[in-house]
């Protein structure tokens, strides 16, 4: 019987395409056509599968950038004009502000090559190709090596081949791992250091809704900004901005389509997600769940009712803290979100119900249990040795790094060693104290000491509280000499004696570093002394623990993909481009609560709050809306759609990508996840999690109508094509053609082998956007 079915289902697999669940999956492009091609084409895609990736040819993936290694950005036209999200212009439209001239909370638009404004260290990648290098990676690679040999002799290959590839510095090019180090695969960019900040809406606009609204469905935010990529006069990347630079002539640019978005029709999302942990165990999801998640909550949670405190209090520090503010909410919302979702999922019981059909699946075979036999009580036996250590981890991140002036003490760690060196290279200490003129810069620009001072103490004073007392810095025993173990006393001291909260006196240190004045410093001694206390307490033991963890996680994926041979695994975010499709959808988000797939302008006067900071509307925006001078951007109800939603696969990174039909034309830009989802990096629910998207409508008419700079929009390609291509409207929040999509799984070629072949806030866990 068993044996039929199998003799079947090859035959069947070899008549058939490869299909794939169109739900889950941030798909590499260089696998679309043999992965999912035909399962977009039933979707409702038009393209050809070389009209998405071609190596060759121009093709979809030449018109996405990774914007600065943390969004993304596509081309909307043929003079390097790109979109991407507001809150990845952010920072930008926060440096270029002052309380005087204030362009993030007014907006503005340059229709003039003059008006742009230059941003040094801000860069796009644009990918030339990907490429399977996982038999040249794992050449020489035996079972017998130790986890460490291991180690070695991957890194030496991914570095030789990425070397080679670079080709002398014309190009950008790394090796990631897949699949927790099952497959490896090149990619090679070109590295664009000339981008402009063309334009964006009033904050007001570009943040509607503000951490209220944040990763929440409905949304009336108009998330967008716009950059020109700039190059030399023969169209080639330079490392910086340069006076003769011209707009980049991108090989290919989106068309826009005024069409609109109905519900089932198709919709991609190409772009660069950062990071999801699919494959986390259940003991990572448990630690996460009670350990990490609720230590960062509560660390981001102080800083940031600190920081608002001052901000409210000051116009000119309000500044200062805006983006940084931002970015360390939206994963102090992202984290409350992701504990909340995982208890109402039950996300760890799920994943530990997958590690008993796993290990029964294995144990039930002799060469199985040779081969993954190990993983799971390995991974199990490491996590709990991490639960020991992990929250001074947490802590040291959190609470040390998280204060401004430790970050700051941070990156003279670097000099400092040259320092204590008696034989370090004049010319090397020369470098160090030359690299810190940009961070210092940087710090000084937007720092109150006074802000930091109170945060400094507060998170001090939650470490020395809920670590360990044996995993505590030295200094913390000196603070309980001689200050009773006051945080705030101790910060008393520190900050009247530092010299790094002057600008001047950094300067002049800077000028003539010596050893005896940064070791007497009191800020940076503490900062050393945590510091120390984390690379020889608790690193190494952390290290420990993480090679057999890497060793098992390996085997455990492996076995579960040679397990559900009738499943393609798409792998982990990694900040590689991928491509994820699906259509507009709405949703139940729990039990009677049914979510419309789109919003409009009606929803903006609704919100509409002169009170509430988060929720004022500009005057002019209030006034256009009201006599609904919608112009050209109006849908087929006369109301001006503002966002959609759609079931696309996407997380942190894919901020800003383009959203395209089944033509190819953009429909929307993505910029959030919604709350019913939370958990979506972790483990994804089909019913549940949407990509929230605006509607480029709503963007053209942020420019045109709002913010008055008709050429920028006439410097697109807008496209009025008729009716996208889809599949039709849903029911009851369920894709009508799910059902197909089930039929379609099939054996994989190879009986499952199958390899789905094939990079600032800014992470997750990290700081922020
Ligand atoms: N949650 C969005 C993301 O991670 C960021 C939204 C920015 N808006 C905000 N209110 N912080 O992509």
């Amino acid at each position: 019987m068993l044996k039929l079915n199998w003799v079947k289902l090859l035959l069947l697999a070899l008549l058939l395409p490869v299909a794939a669940r169109a739900d889950e999956g941030m798909w590499l492009p260089l696998y679309v056509k043999r992965l999912n091609y035909a399962d977009m084409q039933k979707k409702g895609l038009k393209l050809t599968a070389e009209e998405i990736y071609d190596v060759n040819n121009a093709s979809l993936k030449d018109a996405i950038v990774q914007l600065g290694g943390f969004c993304t950005g596509e081309f909307v036209s043929n003079r390097g004009l790109m979109l991407s999200n507001h809150h990845c212009g952010y920072d930008a439209l926060q440096s270029h502000s002052t309380p005087e001239k204030n362009i993030l909370q007014d907006g503005f638009f340059a229709t003039t090559p003059a008006e742009e404004k230059t941003n040094p260290g801000l860069f796009v990648d644009i990918l030339v190709r990907m490429e399977d290098v996982g038999s040249k990676v794992l050449d020489g690679v035996t079972p017998q090596m130790t986890e460490q040999e291991r180690t070695a002799l991957v890194q030496k290959h991914q570095k030789e081949i990425a070397d080679a590839a670079k080709e002398n510095g014309q190009y950008v090019a790394y090796v990631r791992d897949f699949f927790g180090g099952n497959e490896y695969y090149l990619f090679v960019y070109q590295r664009f250091g000339d981008v402009r900040l063309v334009g964006a809406p009033p904050e007001a606009v570009g943040k509607f809704g503000g951490d209220t609204d944040n990763w929440e469905w409905p949304r009336h935010t108009g998330d967008f900004s716009m950059f020109r990529v700039y190059a030399s006069k023969d169209n080639k990347p330079t490392a910086g901005p340069l006076a003769d630079n011209v707009p980049y002539q991108p090989k290919k640019h989106l068309p826009v389509s005024l069409q609109g978005v109905s519900e089932g029709d198709f919709a991609m999302v190409f772009g660069f997600p950062g990071r999801t942990q699919r494959f986390l165990p259940a003991a990572g999801l448990q630690l996460t769940l009670d350990q990490s998640n609720p230590a960062r909550i509560k660390l981001r949670d102080t800083r940031l009712k600190l920081w608002k405190e001052d901000m409210d209090q000051s116009p000119d520090i309000r500044l200062k803290y805006a983006s940084k503010y931002a970015g360390i909410a939206n994963y102090w919302k992202y984290f409350i979100g992701q504990n909340e979702g995982m208890k109402r999922l039950k996300t760890v019981d799920a994943k530990k119900a997958e590690e008993a059909s796993l290990a029964q699946w294995v144990s039930a075979d002799p060469a199985r249990s040779q081969q993954y036999g190990f993983a799971l009580n390995d991974i199990n036996t490491a996590y709990a040795g991490l639960r020991e250590y992990n929250l001074s981890s947490v802590y040291m991140n959190e609470a040390v790094l998280g204060t401004e002036v430790s970050a700051f003490a941070a990156r003279m760690l670097p000099l400092y060693n040259l320092l204590k060196d008696p034989k370090a290279d004049p010319a090397a200490v020369k470098k160090a104290t030359a690299d810190l003129q940009e961070p210092m810069e940087e710090f000084f620009k937007d720092y109150n000491v006074a802000t930091d001072k109170k945060v400094y103490a507060a998170l001090l004073q939650l470490y020395y509280n809920d670590v360990p007392k044996a995993q505590q810095p030295d200094i913390f025993r000196t603070v309980e000499k001689q200050y009773g173990g006051s945080m705030k006393k101790y910060a008393d001291y520190v900050f009247a004696n530092t010299f790094l909260t002057s600008k001047s006196k950094v300067q002049a240190f800077l000028a003539k570093p010596t050893l005896a004045q940064l070791e007497k410093d009191p800020a940076f001694a503490t900062l050393n002394s945590a510091y120390t206390n984390y690379t020889q307490n608790i690193l190494p033991k952390m290290q420990a623990l993480q090679s057999p963890l890497t060793r098992a996680n390996r085997a455990y994926v492996a076995a579960l993909r040679a397990k559900n041979t009738d499943k393609v695994y798409s792998p982990d975010a990694n900040s590689t481009l991928r491509l994820s499709y699906g259509t507009v959808r709405a949703y139940t988000g729990r039990d009677a609560v049914h979510f419309d797939y789109k919003t409009t302008a009606q929803g903006i006067l609704e919100k509409e709050d002169p009170t509430n900071p988060e929720f004022v509307v500009p005057a002019k925006e209030l006034a256009l809306l009201k006599a609904k001078d919608y112009g050209r951007f109006a849908d087929k109800n006369g109301q001006l759609p503002v966002a959609f939603i759609t079931d696309n696969d996407i997380t942190g990174g894919n901020s800003g990508s383009p959203v395209i039909n089944g033509r190819g034309e953009l429909i929307g830009i993505a910029f959030d996840g919604n709350w019913e989802a939370m958990t979506g990096d972790l483990a994804y629910d089909p019913n549940l999690k949407r990509c929230i998207n605006v509607d480029i409508r709503y963007v053209l008419w942020c420019i045109e109508k709002l913010g008055g700079a008709k050429s920028l929009v006439d410097e697109m390609t807008v496209v009025n094509n008729g009716p996208n291509p889809g599949v039709g409207p849903t029911a009851g929040g369920v894709s009508a053609n799910l059902f197909d999509v089930e039929k379609m799984k099939v054996k994989t070629e190879d009986g499952g082998k199958t390899k789905v072949k094939k990079k600032k806030e800014k992470d997750a866990a990290g700081a922020g956007m």
